[in-house]
């Protein structure tokens, strides 16, 4: 006080009064900070507060988040499940084979029923796969689990143009294979055969592959011989509706026997008889197909003729395990894979009934042209040559199949996009 006082001294009495307003409002102003409960600094109280309005704001924008997102809760966390799983895609396991053994192999038509079963049994044994296939009936979907995998590989091409890859086998399965499909453009079908089968030969002469021609039962026609056995030459209508698929594996045949004569290209060919099971075109008009989406709709399952006609069906891993067999066996002439196990139409129409359960009657309707009355393989060679015969038994397979188009079924009822 004694320094302020002699201070004022010298001073002018307005700025005397200045003076002591200020001073007093800061004395006032230390008197209220000191009896404030916050003895903190003014730039930490602030810091503080900040960090509250923050966490206020955040809290709030979270709740605002939830409610907008309330009616698609469902949809945002089955999609975070998929995008974890995408993360760390889970494959079906490999087997590990050293170099030596390990091939790279070919499929045509890779991405159809038969192709992707192969598919699957190739890469479970450690092969190096690659598919080709122009998705005419075939569906990426079917290979879609593999897609990623280091030793596979997926291409989008149409075998009537040529393909040039290093590959050590060549299973060639590219070929529409059921009436409606086949049908659906005729030319195309013999050009698929014909020309698809003369380029995988010619790949197959260059890079020294070895190649298998998914034939079929069909090139026996409406058989006058009962059992088929390979020696068989059929009994083919050359001009009629099924020609464009019977004469082209027919004429495939040839061609592959034309290229072992004279280019020495090894080849197997597998007369594959009826084939069924998951991955099978719903809506292809075959038997089984047929059956099984009439009876899982509730609708009347439809015989054509009097059903007295007979079919032999194989499960489709049979085929598979035949179809190995075959191409690293060293027996070269065409052998049958197929089941033996005979029934008349009417009698898959019935099994099929009871194993669906439902009320759906069994209906007649009018005969196909050129629909063969018999079909039954004689698969002694297969057995002799390869060790090979069936062992999935009817109902085993209907049962399996019959699950996958349920859930294909629900599948499209819920995507509401096809009417089936
Ligand atoms: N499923 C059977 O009962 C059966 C019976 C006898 C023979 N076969 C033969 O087995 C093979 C496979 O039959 P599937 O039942 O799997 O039929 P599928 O229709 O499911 O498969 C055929 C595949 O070949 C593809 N393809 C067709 N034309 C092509 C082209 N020009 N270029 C590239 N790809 C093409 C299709 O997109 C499809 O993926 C066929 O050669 C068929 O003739 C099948
Ligand atoms: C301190 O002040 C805050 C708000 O400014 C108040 O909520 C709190 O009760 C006070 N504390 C004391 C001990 O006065
Ligand atoms: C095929 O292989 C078997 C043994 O695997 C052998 O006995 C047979 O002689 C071979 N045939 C030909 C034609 O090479
Ligand atoms: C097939 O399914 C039917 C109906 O679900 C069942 O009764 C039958 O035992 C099954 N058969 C086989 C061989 O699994």
């Amino acid at each position: 006080m004694t320094i302020s006082v002699s201070v004022f001294a010298f001073v002018q009495r307005r700025v005397k009064v200045f003076l002591l307003v200020f001073l007093i409002t800061i004395l006032v102003a230390c008197w209220a900070l000191t009896r404030s409960n916050e003895s903190v600094p003014v730039t930490r109280l602030s810091k503080k507060l900040m960090q509250e309005i923050q966490q206020k704001i955040e809290v709030h924008n979270v709740e605002m988040f939830k409610q907008a997102l309330k009616p698609i809760n469902l949809k945002l966390s089955e999609l975070e499940r998929n995008f974890q799983d995408y993360g760390k895609k889970r494959f079906l396991p490999v087997k590990y084979l050293a170099e030596k053994d390990r091939k790279r192999i070919l499929i045509t038509g890779g991405a159809g029923f038969v192709g992707s079963h192969l598919t699957d049994a190739l890469m479970m044994a450690g092969h190096e796969v690659t598919v080709a296939d122009n998705y005419f009936t075939g569906r990426k979907q079917n290979v879609e689990h593999w897609i990623g995998h280091e030793n596979f590989e997926l291409i989008n091409h149409d075998i009537v143009e040529p393909l040039l890859i290093e590959v050590d086998q060549i299973y060639h399965l590219a070929s529409p294979a059921s009436p409606p499909n086949y049908m659906y453009n005729p030319i195309k079908t013999i050009k698929t055969n014909a020309i698809g089968t003369l380029n995988m030969l010619g790949l197959a002469k260059r890079v020294h592959a070895r190649l298998l021609l998914a034939s079929t039962s069909e090139v026996y026609g409406d058989p006058e011989q009962h059992p088929q056995n390979e020696d068989y030459w059929g009994h083919v209508n050359p001009i009629g509706p099924r020609a464009c698929y019977d004469e082209g594996k027919r004429v495939a045949e040839t061609m592959c026997y034309a290229y072992a004569k004279q280019e020495h290209v090894e080849v197997r060919v597998a007369r594959i008889f009826n084939t069924f099971g998951p991955r099978m075109h719903m809506s292809d008009g075959r038997v089984v197909s047929n059956f099984i989406m009439q009876a899982l709709q509730d609708k009347p399952l439809t015989v054509y003729g009097s059903g007295t006609q007979t079919r032999s069906f194989q499960y489709v891993s049979d085929l598979v395990n035949g179809l190995i067999l075959l191409m690293n066996s060293n027996y070269s002439k065409p052998v049958n894979i197929g089941n033996p196990d005979e029934h008349t139409i009417m009698q898959f129409a019935q099994i099929i009934k009871k194993a669906v359960g439902g009320k759906a009657p069994i209906v007649n309707v009018k005969k196909m042209e050129d629909d063969p009355q018999r079909r039954k393989p004689d698969i002694s060679r297969a057995l002799k040559y390869l060790g090979w015969k069936p062992s999935v038994a009817l109902e085993v397979g209907i049962n399996r199949t019959i699950e996958y188009f349920k859930r294909e079924l629900h599948k499209s009822k819920k995507s509401k996009l096809v009417d089936l």
